[in-house]
């Protein structure tokens, strides 16, 4: 072995608290998943309908030593190279926890640390490998990438690690706030995106007809406010009782609407750029119906399709640690002075295309 490759990083210990799910994970620089373990408040933030900032800062320091303590108890602190904590974007008071507490353990352990943007997380989670799923090609081809979640919704044009192109991205709601939005309305509580998609099973998809907006026009953008009001019209003109008689529908019909724009912009994203290898990732890729029709799709039109298990398709410590650690082996390091960020730093996507 030379200097080389002896200095590289092979496992990390990765610490994801930028929103309201607190997870740590054990992972390879060939993403390989040792450990993963989470613990979601949606139960704490339902009450309120929404995320609730302080509770969710609060939850993660009452969460995460004690989920570190559990996925090293059956390691050594001295196989583990470096420490990786997500560090933007997201709730400013979410992200101190794991940064303090990251920064803690690079100190006291003497290990290197590296702060990462959670969406890039989301780009490499397809990529993640364990006993039950391996990816049918490697991250550092080019490819096209839907990330679609609670907070964020864009396609990607990847050419590799760190070469980002924004191709498009959401106008004003992200796919998953549509959905969580329309779940509150129609009484499936919050987050509801599940929800919705375990109702819509029962459902008549063309049952009720929602607007798709943005699918004539030549972008790649989208838009799904219009949506959102269309269904609050709906809903305000029915009755409770028709409401629930007809639940099953409208949630097969709203989710119909976001999944159809949502492969329109994908079969654009791969016509113009004649990149037949696509990932969807992010919350929303949990969406069994999105997941039925991209596959559909990509069989017709010879895509090679990968979308994550469900277990790293929400937000998952396992996405940021194969982030952290691939970028740590080409020498990143954060020091001392890094801090949480509620937006994405400038140098993190290419958007001179958009
Ligand atoms: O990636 P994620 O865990 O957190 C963010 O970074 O936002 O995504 C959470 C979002 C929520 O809006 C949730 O309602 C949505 O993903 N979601 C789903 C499903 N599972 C989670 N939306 C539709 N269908 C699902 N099965
Ligand atoms: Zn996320």
């Amino acid at each position: 072995m030379n200097d080389e490759e002896s200095s590289l990083l092979k496992k990390v210990l990765a610490i994801e608290t930028s929103c309201d799910d607190t997870s740590v994970a054990i992972v390879d620089c060939d993403g390989w998943v040792h450990q993963l373990l989470s613990a979601s408040q949606d139960q704490d933030h339902e009450v309120f309908g929404g995320i609730v900032p302080e509770i969710a800062s609060r939850n993660h320091s009452f969460y995460l030593l004690s989920l570190i303590d559990k996925v090293m108890a059956s390691q050594d602190w001295s196989t583990i190279d470096g420490i990786v904590v997500t560090n933007r974007p997201g709730l400013v008071g979410s992200l101190i926890v794991g940064i303090i507490t990251a920064k803690t353990l690079a100190q006291t352990k003497g290990k290197p640390f590296l702060g990462v943007n959670h969406l890039e997380g989301h780009l490499l989670a397809p990529f993640l490998r364990d006993s039950q799923y391996q990816p049918q090609w490697s991250y550092d081809l080019p490819f096209i990438a839907l990330a679609v979640s609670g907070g964020h919704t864009s396609l990607y044009q990847v050419q590799g690690l760190g070469q980002y192109r924004i191709l498009g991205t959401t106008r004003d709601d992200a796919a998953g706030e549509a959905f969580d939005k329309f779940a509150k309305k129609i009484g499936l509580g919050f987050p509801g995106g599940a929800k919705v998609d375990q109702w819509a099973q029962k459902g008549d998809a063309v049952a009720f007809s929602f607007p798709r907006a943005l699918m004539k026009e030549e972008t790649y953008e989208m838009s799904f406010s219009g949506l959102k009001s269309a269904a609050q019209r709906l809903l305000e003109a029915m009755s409770e009782e028709e409401i629930q008689t007809h639940r099953a529908s409208l949630c097969a019909s709203f989710q119909q609407a976001i999944c159809e724009v949502l492969i329109h912009k994908l079969d654009r994203a791969v016509r113009l750029t004649q990149i037949k290898r696509v990932v969807i990732t992010g919350g929303v890729s949990a969406n069994s119906h999105l997941r039925a029709l991209a596959e559909d799709w990509a069989k017709k039109k010879r895509v090679s399709l990968l979308i994550p298990p469900l277990r790293y398709c929400t937000d998952n410590a396992a996405m940021i640690g194969y982030a952290g650690v691939l970028r740590m082996n080409r020498g990143e390091r954060s020091d001392l002075q890094m801090g949480p960020s509620p937006r994405i730093l400038p140098g993190d996507f290419d958007v001179s295309h958009q």
